[in-house]
């Protein structure tokens, strides 16, 4: 069936016939009315298209530095997330019944004691803030987040790593029945379960993050439900997703994409426009949503806080 969809912000056909049987006043009122019917509308389309209405409590980022926020539409439908595919935008229509109920993360390693805890029992130890973060993948594409969730310094403290642990392990879920490329075996685009790792003083620094929401309501699946990593200094991929293993070590994790290629991805995968990726130039990167491109800023514009943690390494060597 063909029809033209009529748009929230036209005025309907019915008024615009209706208006030459009345008055000036009565032309001006009713017009108002269908404006604010209309506008009421454009809203609701927006609101739909944009986040869902916050269902978190939270603390509130004052957003200092004034960033300008991608929307949620934008944050939520262009997606890295492999175990679904590979094509950033069929993530969001395949994660959709992905099932984060019930979620447990196991905690083990170089701790005092290993231990699983159910995600409802993790967020009650916690209290929520949120962090408006600049997020860039090392494709070259960047955006601006409002994460919410809890520092990772909070969930090391309660986990109780033993002097020994030098580094902390995450591990995403194994599910072959809800991720697809899992099911794929020898023809799966990466070896799963994704691992991502940080050295100890990476992940007490209080900028590395747990997120478990964005926009102030509960993450979506495309994003890393129900808890996932934000390191804003690295690239993208560091930011592990839908977490269910944190293991504490004292050797360094082979990560998934330094696994993959490891002459193209690091362990460190810090952001740095001095230093390129093998196939691409990482001067310069764009804004989703926006046309031109803008200079990549050293560690993400986050040099201030976290350059004392990488002073005297060769940085083109520990990429
Ligand atoms: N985590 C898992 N488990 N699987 C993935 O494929 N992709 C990474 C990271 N975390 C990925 C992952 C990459 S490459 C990026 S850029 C970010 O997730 C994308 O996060 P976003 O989809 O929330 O923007």
């Amino acid at each position: 069936m063909n029809y033209i969809k009529s748009k929230g912000w036209e005025l309907s056909e019915n008024f615009v016939t209706d208006e030459r049987f009345f008055d000036k006043r009565r032309k001006f009122l009713k017009l108002g009315a269908a404006l604010a019917i209309s506008s009421a509308y454009v809203m609701d389309l927006a609101a739909k298209e944009s986040a869902p209405s916050p269902n978190l409590e939270y603390l509130k980022d004052p957003n200092l530095q004034h960033l300008t926020l991608n929307s949620y539409d934008q944050i939520t439908s262009y997606n890295n997330f492999y175990e679904f595919s590979t094509n950033k935008e069929a993530v969001r229509p395949l994660a959709k019944n992905f099932k984060t109920e019930p979620w447990k993360v196991t905690i083990d390693g170089l701790v005092e004691k290993p231990f699983e805890v159910d995600m409802h029992e993790l967020m009650k130890k916690f209290s929520l803030e949120e962090r408006i973060y600049r997020f860039r993948c090392v494709e070259g594409w960047a955006m601006v987040v409002p994460w919410v969730g809890f520092e990772l310094s909070k969930l090391i403290k309660y986990a109780r790593p033993l002097l020994s642990a030098k580094y902390i392990r995450f591990e995403t879920l194994y599910d072959p029945k809800q991720f697809p490329d899992q099911n794929r075996g020898r023809f799966a685009a990466l070896d799963y379960p994704y691992v991502e790792g940080l050295r100890m003083d990476e992940a007490m620094n209080p900028l590395a993050f747990m997120v478990t929401g964005l926009y102030g309501h509960t993450l979506p699946p495309q994003n890393g439900a129900p808890i996932r990593l934000a390191v804003p200094w690295k690239y993208g991929f560091k930011s592990i997703k839908s977490i269910v293993k944190i293991t504490f070590t004292d050797t360094q994790p082979l990560n998934t994409w330094q696994q993959a290629a490891s002459n193209e991805y690091g362990f460190y995968a810090n952001v740095n426009p001095h230093v390129d990726h093998p196939r691409w130039s990482q001067a310069r990167e764009r804004v989703l949503g926006k046309f031109f491109k803008q200079d990549t800023l050293m560690f993400n514009g986050y040099e201030k806080e976290v350059a004392y943690m990488y002073k005297g390494m060769d940085l083109r060597k520990w990429f």
